[in-house]
């Protein structure tokens, strides 16, 4: 188990972002996401996005940003890191199954976004849906002290992940 506090880090040279990421999950995204489609949920301040998208990925970024609102301060982050990422403010329950429509598919899908084990299992259960074959999927917070949920979601349909302190990781024929 372990606790991870909300604190300012810089996702690369320059003003660093309100996030709970650590460092070493911040370099495995990183490497995750490079050059990668990468669809991520649960954007925040973008620090994640900034950290993927800096990497070369292709980042789509689903979350409402209501519950911090944030969307001002991400926009400004992307600004500033001169990153492109493609924001779609709303609710991974929307997002998701209209992205699957559309025939969207990722090679990363990367879940940060409601920790309650049943907004998890759904999360995975369309990300798996948009994940192409030798695509990962990457959840953040299994087994953080405060995010009991993402565990129960997770072990429920899977093995026991691959971790980087709290980063699940998923591999072609793992999810
Ligand atoms: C832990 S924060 C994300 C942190 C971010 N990945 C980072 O790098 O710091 C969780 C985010 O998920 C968002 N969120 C909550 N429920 C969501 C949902 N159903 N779909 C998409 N995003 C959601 C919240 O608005 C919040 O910004």
């Amino acid at each position: 188990m372990m606790r991870l506090p909300w604190r300012d880090l810089a996702p690369g040279v320059g003003p660093a972002i309100s996030t709970s990421l650590t460092e070493a999950e911040t370099d495995e995204l990183r490497r995750l996401a490079k050059d990668k489609d990468v669809l991520e949920v649960g954007s925040a301040f973008g620090y994640s996005a900034v950290v993927m998208a800096l990497a070369g990925g292709r980042v789509t970024a689903v979350d409402p940003h209501t519950w911090l609102n944030s969307y001002g301060q991400m926009v400004a982050n992307l600004s500033y890191y001169q990153v492109t990422v493609g924001i779609l403010r709303e609710d991974s329950r929307a997002a998701l199954p209209r992205l699957v429509e559309e025939s969207r598919t990722f090679d990363l899908v990367w879940i940060d976004g409601d920790h309650a084990a049943a907004m998890v299992a759904h999360d995975v259960e369309w990300a798996r849906k948009l994940l192409r074959e030798d695509g990962t999927l990457a959840c953040h917070d299994y087994d953080e002290d405060t995010c009991p949920g993402v565990r129960e979601a997770l072990d429920a349909w899977a093995p026991p992940p691959r971790l980087i302190d709290t980063m699940a990781i998923y591999g072609p024929g793992e999810w």
